[in-house]
């Protein structure tokens, strides 16, 4: 298959009045699948009221087909055609936080999306996404669409159109490309069919965030443990890896120093992930630097980009600095510690 790139700024507005996007959107009502732009990272789209259409993502993607997709809306009215019961603290955070990177988990309205998005689950995850192009495309489209990230299962997800094809060229029907997304790391997923509102996938609205408008949120007891069966089905996979090793190291630029000495010692080419601010402590084959510790959402945008361009080198381990686990740090940490496999050395 051919898979087309539309190219279109991010001045598109809600009414799709774009000629790419209405391509995309016919191609969506035809059931084919499509990645486009969102503010977290490109989502690869299908129909999701259509089996034949979601089939496609699971094959193109090559997911385990027990792990549920986001359905992803552009109004208001759309959410009830799809979820019922919406608690208060459901309505609340939507008031706040939509559109916006922030995934809520309600219960499923039967019979409308097909059983394959939720995974035979009662329940259904929804998002709003905060961008014009993809906003756009569900309005045009007239659907809701079932996107999870448009990369190939277990790799990194793609913050630009030339990572969604790297990965998908010639699998997919199509590509909206509008340049790179801008928070670089997923939507927050919450369950809201808790007693207590749960943190399933830490992403791009904090806890800090959340607590301010509702008050107590929990974190899913899996987040903590790399071997529990966590309660959101993707949780449990290996995730955001690139081809080579990740070992995120918990110690001073120096200890991390004597680790790349000794694998070099080796003969081995080593890479380090740090930040703009520690870049020059490194002598490496590869020292990539992922934005500014003191900016954790730039470390956020260009993580996943940077796990990617290890993979363009000859570099065969890799090691990561850490970072705090507060705010937008959580979610980095997250995806971090999963592209690792949770293997990590501390400093004595
Ligand atoms: O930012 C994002 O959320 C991106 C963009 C494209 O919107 N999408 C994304 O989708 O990250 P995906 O499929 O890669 O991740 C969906 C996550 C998975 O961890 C999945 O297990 C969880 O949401 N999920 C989906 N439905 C669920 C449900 N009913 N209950 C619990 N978790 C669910
Ligand atoms: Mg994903």
């Amino acid at each position: 298959m051919e898979t087309k790139v539309w190219i279109v700024d991010n001045a598109v507005d809600k009414k799709g009045s774009y000629s790419q996007i209405s391509q995309a959107a016919t191609l969506l009502r035809e059931n084919e699948v499509v990645a486009f732009p969102t503010e977290t990272v490109y989502g690869l789209g299908a129909n999701a009221t259509s089996t034949i259409a979601v089939k496609k993502i699971f094959q193109a993607k090559g997911r385990p087909s027990d792990n549920p997709l986001i359905v992803h809306i552009a109004d208001r009215k759309q959410l009830e055609e799809i979820a019922v019961d919406i608690p208060p603290v459901a309505n609340t955070l939507i008031e706040h936080f939509w559109p916006g990177p922030l995934t809520l988990i309600l219960k499923k309205r039967e019979n409308v999306i097909c059983d394959e998005v939720t995974a035979g689950l009662s329940t259904i995850a929804v998002r709003m996404p905060d961008h014009p192009v993809a906003l756009a495309l569900i309005q045009e489209s007239g659907l809701p669409l079932a996107a999870p990230s448009a990369n190939l299962s277990g790799r990194p997800s793609p913050t630009s159109a030339m990572h969604v094809l790297t990965d998908l060229n010639g699998k997919i029907a199509g590509v909206v490309d509008a340049g790179v997304t801008g928070i670089g790391v997923e939507s927050t997923v919450l369950d809201c069919t808790a007693e207590i509102p749960t943190i399933l996938r830490p992403g791009g609205v904090t806890k800090e965030e959340l607590e301010k408008i509702i008050g107590h949120v929990n974190m899913d007891a899996a987040l903590f443990a790399g071997d529990k069966v966590p309660k959101s089905p993707g949780m449990k996979y290996t995730h955001y890896a690139p081809k080579s090793p990740l070992i995120i190291v918990d110690g001073s630029p120096s200890f991390l120093q004597q680790l790349v000495d000794q694998q070099r010692a080796l003969g081995k080419k080593v890479g380090v992930l740090t930040t703009e601010e520690h870049e020059h402590f490194y002598k490496a084959d590869v020292v990539l630097a992922c934005g500014k510790r003191a900016d954790l959402y730039t470390v956020a945008s260009c993580l996943y980009g940077a796990l990617r361009a290890f993979d363009e080198t000859d570099v065969e381990v890799i090691y990561s600095e850490r970072f705090p686990q507060e705010g937008i740090g959580t979610a980095i940490m997250n995806r971090l510690n999963k592209a690792a496999g949770y293997q990590l050395i501390r400093e004595k």
